[in-house]
């Protein structure tokens, strides 16, 4: 196994599952010291216990809609090892429904984790990381970030947000010694599916099918790749991915293809 985070302290939200849990087995495989984030305390603790060494591992429970209180955080976050190398911003939650009957507080919800929710713990950490000259702020999007998908508006959208958002900042930090990755997976085997929201913002509680998605594991051991590499945007996937140059390049086709997807 690769030791190129050795040392690294890395802070990584949406710890709890999915695509955050089998990151924290990677970065604690490959050296690093983590900070783990999420809601869910319980599962936390059972993250860390499985990480190839929990001593190198602390948790620090957050809920990343709770905007005014991220910047407490992000000052915990830095006392538990002193500083911090490394924030990844992979807390998010998915929406499912026709725009038509997707209430505002569904598209809120979406929108203060999945995009407000990493603007702040970015806000939370970055002052320091320019102070410092170094530092690297990662953010999970989704190929969805540069695509349209019927009945997932609000979850597009908000992951187009951090797009543009965490490009700026890249070109804004650049040249302060920080950097910025953003991350495009296509379909992942996770929770996301149990966990997103209905037309009314309310967990659903049941998953959707995904076929074909990619185990979380290898998904991370990827992700890994990049941010070690300080790659300014990966998208990788199944089939799916091949979306992106199809849309970015012929769009008309695009949307002729996924309008007769049936919604
Ligand atoms: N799976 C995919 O196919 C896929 C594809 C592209 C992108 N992604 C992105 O990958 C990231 C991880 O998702 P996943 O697929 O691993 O789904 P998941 O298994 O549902 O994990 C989501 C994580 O986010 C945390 N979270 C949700 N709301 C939160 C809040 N308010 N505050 C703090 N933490 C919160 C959850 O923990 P708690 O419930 O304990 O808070 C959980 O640890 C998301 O950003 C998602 O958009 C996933």
């Amino acid at each position: 196994m690769k030791q190129d985070f050795q040392n690294k302290i890395i802070w990584l939200t949406g710890a709890s599952s999915g695509i955050g849990e089998a990151l924290a087995y990677e970065f604690c495989q490959r050296g690093a010291r983590l900070i783990l984030s999420a809601r869910r305390t319980a599962e936390l603790e059972r993250v860390r216990a499985q990480c190839i060494d929990p001593t190198r591992v602390k948790i620090l429970p957050l809920d990343a809609a709770d905007l005014e209180n991220i910047p407490e955080k992000g000052k915990q976050a830095r006392a538990l090892f002193g500083t911090l190398d490394i924030l990844v911003n992979n807390a998010g939650i998915a929406q499912r429904g026709r725009v038509v009957e997707t209430e505002m507080l569904a598209l809120q919800r979406v929108f203060q984790v999945n995009f407000f929710g990493a603007v702040a713990l970015t806000k939370a950490v970055l002052p320091e990381m320019l102070e410092r000259r170094a530092g690297h702020i990662v953010v999970v999007s989704s190929l969805t970030g540069k695509l349209p998908v019927p009945k997932h508006a609000a979850y597009c959208a908000s992951k187009h947000a951090l797009q543009g958002y965490f490009n700026s900042l890249r070109a804004e930090v650049a040249r302060q010694g920080v950097k910025v990755t953003l991350l495009l997976p296509g379909f992942v085997q996770s929770e996301i599916s149990k966990n997103s929201l209905d037309e009314r913002g309310n967990p659903r509680g049941k998953a959707f099918a995904v076929r074909r998605a990619m185990r979380a594991d290898v998904a991370a051991r990827k992700m890994a790749n990049a941010i070690a590499r300080g790659k300014e945007q990966y998208e990788f996937g199944g089939i799916e991915r091949f979306a992106v140059p199809l849309y970015a390049f012929t769009p008309r086709l695009y949307s002729y293809a996924v309008k007769r997807i049936k919604t």
